[in-house]
């Protein structure tokens, strides 16, 4: 059986670099993302995870280095939700498919009832956001990027803000995107929890490249200091201490 290092890449990094002003983000920054699988990108607070998902999808542009994307679409699941709140979830995740695609109202409807179906939200779909739960409005968000078809899915903090039992449910959702369309995921946070659940791999990103990365399995038992700290939850005020004495 071949190994995941003979697959193809359907995400590569090479070597990325990028600055905002004076200050060095990503600093010869390199993975590689492989079909089907859901990688997390851990790291505290400021380290640029955001900032990878705009290079993802084109929204930035590296200063240096080579991003190759093997994917005809992305969606994003961004981490307020980012819903317009005066109109119903149906109109809501039509409005996309009106603006990016030339189907015809019968085939946006059909879209828009498949993808409430896949996060389970079907009975919301004449509702407005103010009526539904945080949870809600985040999985109505992802049900608005999957209606795209996309290949890649990008989650930014996606359990930030979310009570356990809800963030539990939005993270079987995305095993279950996995495992029903094989959708490739992208999912940065700092959140531990969320880490072991979701992931097939984990890279630890610092000081603005990867410095560590292993399967879910070794990033709960590899007694290394990155994951060893990260699970520790220390990670983020040893950050915190060392900006202080810079
Ligand atoms: N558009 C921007 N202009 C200037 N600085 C930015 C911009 N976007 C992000 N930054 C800075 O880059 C760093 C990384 O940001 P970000 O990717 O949002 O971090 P994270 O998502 O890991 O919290 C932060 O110091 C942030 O202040
Ligand atoms: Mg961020």
């Amino acid at each position: 059986m071949p190994g995941i290092e003979d697959q193809q890449t359907i995400i590569n990094f090479e070597n990325v670099d990028l600055s905002f002003g004076r200050k060095k983000v990503l600093d010869a920054l390199s993975f590689k993302i492989f079909p089907r699988e859901i990688v997390t990108i851990a790291g505290p607070s400021g380290s640029g995870k955001s900032t990878i998902l705009k290079l993802i999808s084109g929204l930035l542009k590296p200063d240096s280095g080579e991003i190759t994307i093997r994917a005809g679409r992305f969606g994003m699941a961004f981490q307020y939700g980012a819903l317009f709140s005066s109109l119903t979830v149906r109109k809501n995740i039509s409005l996309a498919l009106e603006e990016t695609t030339n189907f015809s109202k019968w085939e946006i409807s059909g879209r828009v009832r498949e993808s409430l179906e896949t996060v389970k939200l079907g009975h919301t779909i004449n509702m407005c956001p103010g009526e539904l739960s945080g949870g809600m409005q985040k999985r109505i968000s992802i049900a608005r990027a999957l209606a795209l078809h996309p290949e890649i899915l990008l989650y930014d903090e996606p359990s930030t803000g979310l009570d356990p039992p809800t963030a539990a449910k939005l993270e079987e959702d995305m095993l279950r995107f996995r495992d029903k369309i094989g959708l490739t995921s992208v999912v940065v946070t700092h959140d531990v929890e969320t880490i072991k659940h979701v992931s097939d791999r984990v890279l630890i990103l610092d000081k603005g490249h990867i410095v560590w990365q292993g399967t879910n399995e070794e990033f709960t038992n590899d007694n290394s200091p990155y994951p060893a700290s990260f699970r520790e939850r220390k990670y983020v005020e040893e950050i915190k201490t060392r900006q202080r004495r810079v």
